[in-house]
């Protein structure tokens, strides 16, 4: 077992990893709600001792389709804001989306008089590909919403770093409870249109910092929109799998749509192990080059090329840009790395799969190939 998880008390345990095992069985496409009842447990029971804890209504089985108000206009997302685009949000039609964030529906949920809640649910997002990003994953928000009056005579400035300083103190209470104190974990300035001041945390993993997750106070705006004016609240947004990831050492997250005994054996006992990592597979490596124009978005080739690939496909990335001296056309060169997390790949099928992707950049995507 991993030295730093001991401490955690065993009922933690098994929800962690409950968490985890829910997380795993989800597919693709049949994908059902995550248990609540196990999330809770997860960040709830790490909050004991702190005076400020409440009871969280919890929400586990809202509908991932939402309408693009909330998704992102009731959380004053402008616009022109990148998260909109297509190229970043899959889009059912012009006005409905499958939700990017669980802070889709914090806006209703508040308005509805809930003052502390969690929602748990699988999110959908077009992402670059790499070890760390996956178009569709889990978060858990929290949300807690005080009055103003409750501070006595405190000025708004002060009471506001008081629940800012309240949220940063659970949550790190929260993730030290489950890594234990070895953790390394820092706070980052950030922006979300909804939160005023927002903050990021990050957690040093494999010699990177990753994202674990984004909070702030609720945008004033937000609760006067829902006739909460003398109020004051927090909200963060928790990306499970990464959680998953740091607290069983698991290199790539297509390993929780793995199927491959070899990896779900090792998660049947009721305790947080190391995840013992088996014989990669060879990668292998090709690379493709086109010609761009002001149109092309990278998300859509990313896109594409999962469309083809699936889960064999371990990595994107731009290897090389050329700007042309005299046309000034720009090509870009991107390195595909194939590798199965289970068997050997074929010399065949990966020839397949990349003549498939080439033929997809020219028919579908309109590139011109090099
Ligand atoms: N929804 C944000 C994200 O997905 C996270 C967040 C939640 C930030 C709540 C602030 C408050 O990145």
């Amino acid at each position: 077992m991993h030295g730093m998880l001991r401490r955690i008390p065993t009922c933690g345990e098994k929800r962690i990893k409950t968490v985890f095992t829910h997380i795993q069985i989800k597919r693709y496409h049949s994908i059902g709600p995550l248990s609540g009842i196990d999330c809770i447990y997860c960040i709830g029971y790490l909050s004991r001792g702190n005076e400020l804890t409440p009871t969280f209504t919890f929400f586990d089985n809202l509908n991932p389709i939402v309408s693009t108000h909330k998704c992102f206009d009731s959380l004053l997302t402008p616009k022109d804001h990148v998260s909109r685009r297509p190229s970043d949000t899959y889009y059912i039609n012009k006005d409905t989306v499958l939700r990017t964030h669980t802070s889709a529906h914090q806006t209703e949920l508040m308005s509805n008089h809930n003052n502390a809640f969690l929602v748990t649910g699988d999110v959908y997002r077009r992402d670059e590909i790499d070890s760390t990003h996956y178009p569709i994953f889990h978060q858990m928000e929290g949300v807690r919403i005080f009055e103003r009056k409750q501070f006595g005579n405190l000025t708004e400035d002060q009471q506001n770093k008081i629940i800012e300083e309240d949220l940063k103190k659970w949550l790190q209470g929260a993730i030290t409870a489950i890594f234990g104190q070895e953790l390394q974990m820092k706070w980052v300035d950030a922006y979300f249109p909804f939160t005023h001041p927002s903050f990021e945390l990050e957690i040093y993993f494999r010699e990177k910092w990753l994202e674990m997750l984004g909070c702030g106070l609720v945008h004033q705006d937000i609760l006067k929109s829902i006739g909460l004016r003398d109020h004051v609240g927090w909200a963060f947004g928790l990306g499970l799998e990464r959680l998953a990831m740091v607290l069983f050492q698991i290199p790539d997250i297509r390993l929780f749509w793995s199927q491959d005994e070899r990896f779900k054996s090792q998660f049947t006992r009721d305790e947080i192990i190391k995840f013992q990592e088996y014989s990669k597979y060879p990668p292998c490596i090709k690379d493709i080059s086109f010609w761009i124009d002001e149109r092309y978005q990278p998300n859509d080739f990313f896109e594409m090329v999962r469309g083809v690939g699936g889960d064999l496909i371990e990595s994107v990335q731009l290897a090389d840009r050329f700007v042309h001296p005299k046309t000034k056309r720009e090509s870009h060169c991107y390195r595909i790395n194939f590798r199965s997390m289970d068997r050997s790949l074929t010399h065949d099928e990966i020839n397949q799969l990349q003549q498939s992707i080439r033929d997809k950049s020219l028919s579908e995507l309109k590139l011109d190939l090099r």
